[in-house]
Order: structure tokens, then C-alpha cells, then sequence
């Protein structure tokens, strides 16, 4: 008798437990899923959801309660995504870039200017920081959607500080533009929600402008092309690729926010701090951002298209020299 209600018992305990967790779980999904107006298809889909969901809630927690992370990852509007969805639906065809990567060289850059000498003849002595958003020159943060354009949204913000710096004035351009035009038709390797280049979008805009953010305003789906007063808008005249050193990433930051492509698979969950979660034996590339800054410890600061409820109100740090392989594809519009 004794034995078998001790024993009813030791098999219960396991069962509480985990009634415990999951009711806490079950909570936190709740609320997770109001804040983040989820809809599913049917039930299985959410079930799906949420055991998914469960799955990041767990490794939020294993990564927190580590003190030796320098960086802070939490739950955001990706947290009822597996890590490969993830990669389909927001980061671009990482084949896609690297095979166009090698194809190209060096036949991107612009007025076949020597990079080096350029940059190394301003003779400039190197801010021990700099962060482009104290002096008003980056827009807001945008939201790219489930649509792999973050191409276009560099582009766009690469134009949109040039243009502040030069012209003193702060215009939201257009992505959803070059989503639609920089495209196979016009002799361009960019394929929309696919992936694409940024310096694609500076050549296309060189010949026919970047209209505005209002004119043309972003929809998350590539569209046909509608090139309607888009010839008014602003023409970066020269770009470049800035070598891939920290030094020369940093020189070209003493002069204007770039564009870089990374390494963003693990990016998903990143919350705050400094980011050195990326395989750095295993350098891809399947996702774009603009650089805007670094501190004086060289912690590069970038800009994000995930939204502002993302990182750091939608902005990372970087930690110093390669991390995630940001020094390898920098560009920079210089004229
Ligand atoms: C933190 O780092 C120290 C030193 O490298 C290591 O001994 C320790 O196991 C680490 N702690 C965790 C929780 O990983
Ligand atoms: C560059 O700056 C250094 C230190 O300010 C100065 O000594 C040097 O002459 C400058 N070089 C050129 C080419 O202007
Ligand atoms: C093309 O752009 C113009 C100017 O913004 C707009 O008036 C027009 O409705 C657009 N056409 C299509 C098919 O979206
Ligand atoms: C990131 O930095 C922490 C702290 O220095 C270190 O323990 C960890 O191994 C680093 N991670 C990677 C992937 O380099
Ligand atoms: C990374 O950068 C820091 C300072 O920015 C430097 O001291 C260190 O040597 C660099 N590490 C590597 C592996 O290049």
C-alpha cells in the first residue's frame, strides 16, 4: 500500500512540473501572441506556433542566464519562427549573392577611382567614434516584411544620409522603387524579395533618380515597375567598395554611413549588447544593412530593416574587425 502511493507520487512529480513550466509557458505565449496580433490558419498551425515558440522562449533563457554573453538575445516578432523559416522568409538567397559576389570583382565600383588613394588623401585623423544618428543624418527605422529587400533598404538609406550630407536635408527614399525597377528587365542581377545589391540600386538611381518614401510607398511584394515622376528625385553621382580592413571601414565612417552585407542567420533573436554570435569560420552572405557609426571600443553600430521593436530599437552592435563578416562587401556613394 505504502509503496504504491509513494510510488503514484514519484510518478506524479515529473508531471507537475511540467504542468508548472507549461502553464508559465502557456502565459507567456498569451501574452507574446496578443502584443504581436498572430493569426494562424487553423489549429495545427498554432499548435505548430507555439511549440516553436516554446522552443526560442527556452533558448532566450539558456543564453540570458549565461553572464558570459556580451550580448542579450529576447523574444520579438520572429519568435514563433523556426530558424530556417527565418532564413527563407527574411534573409536573401544566400546562393544568389554569393554567386553574383564572385562573378563581379571589382566592376561595381563607379569612375574607376583608386579606393585607396582617395580615401587616404584626405589625410583624415580618425574620430575615436562616431555615430551619424547624433547629427540627424539617418531616417527612421523601417520594416522590410516578410520580402528579402533588405538590398533595397540599404540603398535607400546609403542615398538618404548622402543626401542629408550633402544637401542638409532628410528624405525617406523609396525602396519599394527599387524593388520594382532594379530588376533582370533593366540589367540588373537584384531580384526583389529574393535578394539583391545596394550598388545596384546607386547605378539605377544615377540614370533615373529615387523618388520619395510618399511617392512610392513600400508594400513588402515586388510590383511592375512605375517609373511616374521618379526622374525628379535624387542621383548619387559616384560610389565606391571600401577596402575590407577596420581601418578603412572606419575612414569611410568618418565621412558618411555605408552599406555592408553580412552574415545575419543568428541575428534573429538579438535583443542587446555586443553581438559576436556569428561562425566567423563560416563567412556567407545573405542579408544587408547600413553601418552608421562605432564606439570607442570599435563596436561597429549598424541599422536594421526588421522594424524598431527589434535590437536596439531596431539598430545592433557589432563586435570589433570581422564579425559576421561586415569588412568583406562595403560600399559608400562619394559624389
Ligand atoms: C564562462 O567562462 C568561463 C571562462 O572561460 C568558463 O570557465 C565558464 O564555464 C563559463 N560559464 C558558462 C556558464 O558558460
Ligand atoms: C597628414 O597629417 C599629418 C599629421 O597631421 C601631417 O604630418 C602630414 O604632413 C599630412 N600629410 C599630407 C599629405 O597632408
Ligand atoms: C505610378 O506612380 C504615380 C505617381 O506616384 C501614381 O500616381 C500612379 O498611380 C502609379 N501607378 C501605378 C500603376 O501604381
Ligand atoms: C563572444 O564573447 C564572449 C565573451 O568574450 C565569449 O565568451 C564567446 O566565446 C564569444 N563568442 C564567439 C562566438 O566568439
Ligand atoms: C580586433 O580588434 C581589436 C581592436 O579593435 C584588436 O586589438 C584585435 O587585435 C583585433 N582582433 C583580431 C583577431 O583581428
Amino acid at each position: 500500500m505504502n509503496r504504491l502511493i509513494l510510488l503514484s507520487i514519484i510518478m506524479l512529480m515529473p508531471l507537475c512540473l511540467a504542468q508548472d513550466i507549461s502553464v508559465e509557458k502557456l502565459l507567456a505565449y498569451n501574452k507574446w501572441s496578443s502584443q504581436h496580433q498572430r493569426v494562424y490558419l487553423n489549429e495545427h498551425e498554432k499548435l505548430f506556433r507555439q511549440m516553436v515558440f516554446f522552443e526560442n522562449l527556452q533558448k532566450v533563457k539558456e543564453h540570458n542566464s549565461n553572464p558570459n554573453n556580451t550580448y542579450s538575445i529576447g523574444l520579438n516578432l520572429f519568435s514563433d519562427m523556426t530558424k530556417q523559416e527565418f532564413a527563407e522568409k527574411i534573409l536573401m538567397k544566400q546562393d544568389l549573392v554569393d554567386h553574383y559576389m564572385k562573378s563581379i570583382s571589382q566592376k561595381e565600383t563607379h569612375n574607376d577611382v583608386n579606393i585607396e588613394t582617395q580615401l587616404n588623401s584626405k589625410n583624415l585623423t580618425l574620430a575615436t567614434s562616431i555615430d551619424w544618428r547624433t547629427q540627424g543624418a539617418v531616417t527612421s527605422v523601417k520594416y522590410q516584411g516578410n520580402c528579402g529587400s533588405c538590398w533595397s533598404f540599404a540603398g535607400a538609406a546609403l542615398m538618404e544620409s548622402f543626401n542629408f550630407i550633402q544637401n542638409k536635408v532628410l528624405v525617406d527614399f523609396s525602396e519599394q522603387q527599387l524593388v520594382d525597377c532594379v530588376i533582370s528587365a533593366n540589367g540588373y542581377q537584384s531580384e526583389g524579395c529574393n535578394g539583391g545589391f545596394s550598388f545596384e540600386t546607386l547605378d539605377y538611381a544615377s540614370k533615373v533618380g529615387i523618388t520619395t518614401l510618399d511617392n512610392y510607398p513600400y508594400v513588402e511584394v515586388q510590383k511592375k515597375c512605375n517609373m511616374t515622376g521618379t526622374n525628379n528625385g535624387f542621383k548619387p553621382k559616384q560610389w565606391i567598395q571600401v577596402p575590407s580592413t577596420s581601418n578603412d571601414l572606419k575612414h569611410a565612417l568618418n565621412f558618411s554611413p555605408v552599406s555592408v552585407y553580412v552574415n545575419a542567420y543568428n541575428w534573429v533573436s538579438y535583443q542587446s549588447g555586443i553581438y559576436n554570435g556569428s561562425d566567423q569560420s563560416n563567412i556567407v552572405f545573405n542579408h544587408e544593412v547600413l553601418a552608421v557609426g562605432y564606439d570607442e571600443q570599435g563596436n561597429w553600430i549598424v541599422k536594421n530593416s526588421w522594424g524598431p521593436f527589434w535590437g536596439e530599437h531596431g539598430y545592433m552592435r557589432l563586435a570589433p574587425n570581422n564579425t559576421c563578416g561586415i569588412l568583406n562587401h562595403i560600399y559608400q556613394v562619394t559624389a
